[in-house]
């Protein structure tokens, strides 16, 4: 089997001979397979299980063909060794909620290798098993994404909890997620130790600021963790949810390619983004509801949008939803390949 290095050579926005795809949250339920092996384990202790989290990470590499394989893990993983209880309902839960500068002080910035070994076995034993593949990409949430989570004790609409905390005392915001910070900073360099090839950075809940919030309360954080990484030939990609409006400032933070939502076409995206940054996206995944054909349409729109200049990493735009048709999947990174083959 050759090593197949599509998708870290279009990070680096170099040349391919075709573009390469792989699909937030692929390792997942919409897989036929993985609602199998979910049977033997509930999901935290498949996360907590090296051959379990190795043996999901694979499904989606064999049976749809993508070009990457992304660790089977969660965002909120690192928060538990800070000293937060989590459960999955199946949505997230955190029963203890940060309200208060007490329970911030309690926090800890945890060692990963001895708070959390089974995320750096897992990356040791798939790296063996993957065996070069493709590349295995790790990743963290970003520091004001997990706040969401620690602070609003789950999902939210609104999310009055943080941006109360955020507003009325700033000096407090800060202190939780100088800690939060830390602690990426720490996970993220722990997964590019133990084999890494790149690193996604996952600021889903980033666009809920102004730009004026994302520039005060958001990106100073995620620069940092960028900064903080041992990145030598590893890249970083920085994903922000609805983060369409936010690309001049998204640049700022220094990755070496951006994750584009839906809400913005790639070319426009790009012209904000400038030369240098590959792009990473942006397929709504509802469009996976559509039939093939139409799917097959909207792939080859986008990458009419790209054209022949290097940088893109095909992916949704967010996660793939679990009702989705694996036929429809399939179909989607088969036409990536199919449309993007450069010809002689
Ligand atoms: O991409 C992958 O396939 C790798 C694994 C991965 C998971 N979660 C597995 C998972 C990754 C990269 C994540 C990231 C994650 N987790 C994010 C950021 C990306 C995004 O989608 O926005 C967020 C916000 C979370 C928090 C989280 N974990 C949520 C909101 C949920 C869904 C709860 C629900 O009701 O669906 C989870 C659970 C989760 N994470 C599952 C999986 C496969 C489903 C758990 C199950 O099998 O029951």
């Amino acid at each position: 089997m050759a090593f197949n290095d599509l998708f870290l050579r279009a990070c680096r926005s170099e040349p391919v001979e075709m573009t390469p795809v792989w699909m937030m949250r692929q390792a997942g339920r919409f897989l036929e397979s993985y609602r199998a092996l979910r049977k033997k384990a509930d999901f935290l202790t498949m996360c907590k299980t090296p051959e379990l989290a190795a043996a999901a990470t694979m499904l989606p590499v064999n049976e749809v063909g993508v070009d990457a394989a992304i660790l089977f893990s969660d965002i909120l993983i690192p928060i538990e060794p800070m000293g937060m209880e989590l459960q999955f309902t199946p949505a997230p839960l955190f029963p203890d909620p940060i309200r208060n500068r007490a329970q911030i002080d309690a926090l800890r910035v945890p060692d990963p290798e001895e708070s959390v070994p089974f995320v750096m076995d897992a990356v040791r034993l798939l790296r063996k098993e993957l065996d070069g593949k493709v590349p295995l990409i790790g990743f963290s949430g970003a520091p004001f994404t997990l706040a969401t989570y620690m602070v609003e004790g789950g999902g939210s609409k609104s999310y009055i909890h943080l941006k109360s905390l955020m507003y009325q005392e700033p000096g407090l915001y800060a202190a939780l997620m100088d800690k939060i910070t830390d602690t990426v900073i720490r996970y993220l360099n722990a997964q590019i130790a133990a084999g890494a090839q790149a690193v996604q950075v996952f600021d889903t809940w980033g666009g809920i600021l102004s730009p004026g919030d994302y520039e005060t309360f958001d990106l100073p954080y995620t620069r940092r963790v960028i900064e903080g990484l041992n990145r030598e030939g590893v890249p970083v990609i920085h994903y922000v949810g609805t983060g369409s409006a936010l690309l001049s400032k998204i640049k700022e933070a220094g990755s070496d390619v951006v994750g584009v939502d839906w809400r913005i076409d790639l070319d426009e995206a790009r012209k904000i983004l400038g030369p240098g940054i590959a792009v990473q996206g942006n397929l709504d995944p509802t469009a996976l509801f559509a039939p093939i054909p139409e799917i097959e349409r909207r792939v080859k729109e986008i990458l009419d949008r790209v054209g022949d200049a290097p940088g893109h990493i095909f992916n949704l735009g967010h996660g793939i939803l679990p009702p989705t048709p694996e036929a429809h999947a399939k179909a989607f990174v088969d036409a990536v390949h199919r449309y993007s083959k450069k010809s002689g």
